[in-house]
């Protein structure tokens, strides 16, 4: 579990972040910040494109950002948007993050200042794991 002042910590900063959004699309700004087992906190916006799927969401930014500096192992992520209820994950973010911790703490914010704790074990129970792909090899595909 962290700590009240690493929630404090999380939130201010995915906060910050949120205000470097770049949506210009959904006008939507995300922030999110993501703490390592080291406690190094990346935080990271939503970086929106003309050609609307090459967006990217603030929390897989974050995690790339992180694992960019050699860091793979995260404690929680606080998330940050505008709208007045809370903003949990995307489905491809939940499967980003399950990659480094199937159970990341996630705080969950309102721009009012109310936050709920969650775990990517509640929003995520089963993600997809290459263990997975490894007992169901196709034994006759040659492979590439
Ligand atoms: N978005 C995020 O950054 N994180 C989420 O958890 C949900 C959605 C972004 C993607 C897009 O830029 C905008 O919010 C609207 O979907």
């Amino acid at each position: 579990m962290i700590t009240a002042p690493q929630r404090d910590e999380l939130i201010r900063l995915a906060v910050e972040a949120k205000f470097h959004a770049y949506a210009p699309y959904s006008r939507f700004r995300v922030g999110a910040a993501l703490l390592a087992d080291d406690g190094l906190i990346f935080h990271a916006c939503n970086v929106e494109n003309s050609s609307y799927s090459l967006t990217i969401c603030a929390e897989r930014n974050a995690v790339f950002q992180a694992v960019s500096t050699g860091r793979t192992r995260f404690q929680a992520i606080a998330i940050a948007s505008d709208s007045n209820e809370f903003l949990p994950p995307c489905g491809a973010c939940r499967q980003v993050l399950a990659e480094f911790n199937p159970s990341l703490e996630i705080i969950l914010t309102t721009p009012d200042g109310k936050s709920r704790l969650t775990t990517l074990t509640e929003l995520f129970p089963m993600p997809a794991d290459l263990r997975h792909l490894a007992r169901g090899l196709a034994p006759d595909l040659p492979h590439r």
